[in-house]
């Protein structure tokens, strides 16, 4: 947080944002889907490559704002399992950018703290790709900032079916796969970041209110924000303005909220287990 301030001078537009957010509040982890880069380029008459490289500013941006902030994760969804049936020419054109995009951050990633990773069946990815990958998360591998992990080539539901599946296969081959029991903590520990908390917020830019096969397991109480804005659009100050606002919300992951009155009055309820009808008529009217 102190690093983000530092960096705004005081007559930034961005710096009003950043003072009226909680410090002691902050997602520990954000993950974005980045949308709306053809829409961007086909609402100015370019070609759809055109906003994929308009969306490397943004990827910065939001990189760079939240190591500063001290955001401990953040997952951007780069490229989805079912990317792949776009044209083969926005597909080579987005490992191009990928790689153009590791290759020339490498120095500010070490120089913000950054330690980078990916998620999702990788080794499906283009070899130089992969090597550029490899190369980049083992060079940032002893940062201790901001953890950054490109979902490429992702699907929510083959990580599930992977984790599943490793899990198979360790029982196989320690010979425990007739008494093996899957339960939730070692589904997540099989996940492909287990080392990661779940994400707190989840961004959606272009307005489009869907998941899109993101995260499907550890979204399960993100707070949602969507915005119209086209991902090439994204700017700091909607960046600041989605933490705000997830500082507003009341999370309760399913319990109560804390400000809930904790001696409410006591009600008295029927009797459930007698016979008397009455007791279920109470309950007919009180549930209305
Ligand atoms: C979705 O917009 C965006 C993508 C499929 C690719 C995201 C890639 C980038 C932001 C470029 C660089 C990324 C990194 C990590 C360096 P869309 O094409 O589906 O937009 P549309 O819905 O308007 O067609």
């Amino acid at each position: 947080m102190k690093a983000l301030l530092e960096s705004l001078k005081p007559g930034d537009k961005d710096r009003g944002l950043a003072l009226s957010l909680d410090p002691e509040r902050l997602p520990r982890h954000i993950a974005i889907i980045m949308d709306g880069n053809g829409r961007w380029a086909r609402k100015r008459n370019l070609p759809r490559i055109a906003g994929h490289k308009a969306g490397v500013a943004p990827v910065r941006m939001v990189v760079e704002t939240c190591a500063q902030l001290g955001v401990e994760a953040l997952t951007l969804y780069a490229f989805s399992a079912e990317n792949w049936k776009r044209p083969r020419t926005e597909v080579d054109m987005l490992w191009r950018l990928l790689r153009f995009y590791l290759r020339r951050e490498l120095a500010d990633l070490h120089r913000n703290g950054i330690r980078l990773q990916a998620s999702g069946r990788i080794d499906a990815l283009p070899a130089r790709v992969q090597d550029e990958l490899n190369f980049v998360e083992e060079a940032t591998a002893k940062n201790t900032g901001l953890r950054l992990n490109l979902a490429i080539n992702y699907s929510g539901r083959a990580e599930i079916v992977d984790a599943v599946n490793a899990i198979l296969q360790g029982a196989r081959l320690a010979g425990t796969l007739a008494s093996l029991r899957i339960d939730e903590e070692s589904l997540a520990m099989n996940l492909y970041s287990p080392d990661l908390p779940d994400p707190d917020l989840l961004i959606r830019t272009s307005g489009e209110m869907r998941i899109s096969n993101f995260l499907l397991w550890e979204i399960a109480y993100a707070e949602l924000f969507v915005t119209e804005t086209f991902w090439p659009d994204f700017d700091r100050a909607e960046l600041l303005t989605a933490i705000l606002d997830y500082q507003k919300r009341d999370r309760r992951f399913g319990g109560l909220s804390a400000t809930a009155v904790p001696d409410e009055p006591k009600l008295e309820l029927p009797d459930f287990d007698s016979e008397d009808e009455s007791a279920s008529e109470e309950i007919a009217i009180s549930s209305q």
